[in-house]
């Protein structure tokens, strides 16, 4: 990989040894898939949040960073993926606070290099979103995916050193979804049943298992929200390699493409087997999850409108972004949901945090995605509805 005498000094360690490391970084994945230069990053997403995922040992790795002097770029964006817990209240969530003190631990040092605690899933609608055609640096496969696919700009899926690499030195190897070569669609999948709500997070995953790696172009779906648009991708990402797809006459470089060669038809048995393979449970929950990804302002919108007037039977758990979260609490709509009993979370993500240690063996949630992980990361069983049906389970 080329770099500039500017990058070669970094590399060198004149600016310092945790840009170094940064660079170091960078150099080894630009020689590894073969990026021809470093491009320079508006907006960068940082995953390894969760002390569940990171632990000891990957808090301590966030830490030496910081002694190293390592600071986000100037005129560098970056932002945090969800934490284990939400940071203010996590105590009424159920958590413990020495798991609490871990995780501030791991924002603290994130916030020393100048990262912003944003601790987010949904940097796009809590005002990071990128511009169509802009390079960025994105970590987490659904909102990596979103941008791909429904914004347009430009990012590889990140990992978390990656992407820390990336917000410091300001910089992303060249290669892969930063080509507009490599935009191009490989597999033509037709669509051929209606799909609604919580079809679209089952419909990713099936797409996601059965491509695994490479670029669909989707036809036959009609209309999505960016909310169906949302779920449809991080069920496909977490299912898979894929980190773009086109939806005909959806998406934004759609009319770039035709087709593709390979073809694929969805119809309805493909898309029971899949509620099948990932409906772990058949009969109650004893927790209704919302939230991953976060929630957006609209759709705590629409929840606070199933609410209103009602009390809860089961425990209703709902995260989003703080930001999202200051919107609803102005609205009132957090108000709502809270005297329905509802519980409104920010901050965290109950997928990759400690869900097991709120005592929850059965969940029900709206999400592919969530459904996908939440078996083999904590061993609960989970049923997949539409939102609406989700608080219809949450009432009754
Ligand atoms: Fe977000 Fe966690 Fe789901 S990061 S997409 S809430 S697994």
């Amino acid at each position: 990989m080329h770099l500039t005498k500017g990058e070669e000094d970094v590399l060198e360690g004149r600016a310092g040894k945790g840009a170094q490391k940064a660079m170091r970084i960078l150099v080894a994945l630009g020689d590894i898939y073969g990026a021809d230069s470093l491009i320079p990053v508006s907006k960068v997403q940082v995953s390894g949040v969760s002390y569940k995922n990171l632990g000891d040992e990957g808090t301590t790795f966030l830490e030496e960073f910081v002694k190293d002097g390592a600071q986000v770029k100037d005129g560098v964006v970056a932002t945090l993926n969800p934490s284990g817990n939400d940071l203010i209240d996590w105590a009424k969530t159920g958590f413990k606070e020495d798991l609490a003190r871990k995780q501030q631990r791991i924002i603290d040092a994130y916030t020393s290099m100048g990262i912003l605690p944003t601790c987010t899933c949904l940097p796009y609608e809590s005002g990071f979103q990128p511009n169509y055609g802009e390079h960025i640096a994105w970590a987490e496969s659904s909102c990596v995916i979103y941008a791909n696919s429904v914004i347009g700009a430009r990012t590889n899926r990140e990992g978390g050193p990656s992407a820390l690499a990336a917000a410091i030195v300001g910089k992303t190897p060249n290669y892969g979804l930063h080509v507009a070569l490599n935009r191009k669609p490989t597999v033509e999948v037709k669509v051929e049943t209606e799909i609604k709500e919580a079809d679209y997070g089952v419909l990713g995953w099936v797409l996601g298992k059965t491509i695994k790696k490479g670029i669909p172009y989707i036809k036959g779906l009609k209309k999505p929200s960016k909310t169906d648009l949302k779920y449809f991708g991080a069920g496909m990402a977490a299912n898979s390699e894929i980190g773009l797809y086109h939806i005909e006459g959806i998406t934004p470089e759609a009319k770039n493409y035709k087709g593709a060669d390979g073809k694929l038809t969805i119809g309805k048995a493909e898309l029971k087997d899949g509620y099948d393979k990932l409906n772990t449970i058949k009969g109650e929950g004893d927790m209704i999850y919302l939230g991953c990804p976060h929630l957006s302002i609209e759709e705590l919108r629409e929840i606070a409108r199933l609410l209103k007037g009602k009390k809860v039977k089961k425990r209703l758990v709902l995260v989003t972004s703080r930001i999202i979260k200051g919107n609803a609490m102005r609205e009132g709509i957090t108000q709502v949901i809270e005297k329905a009993g509802g519980e409104v979370y920010a901050d965290m993500c109950l997928v990759i945090g400690s869900i097991e240690k709120l005592g929850v063996k059965n969940l029900v949630t709206n999400t592919g995605k969530g459904a996908h992980y939440l078996p083999r990361y904590a061993n609960v069983g989970v049923k997949i509805l539409s939102t609406r049906d989700c608080v219809k389970e949450a009432l009754r």
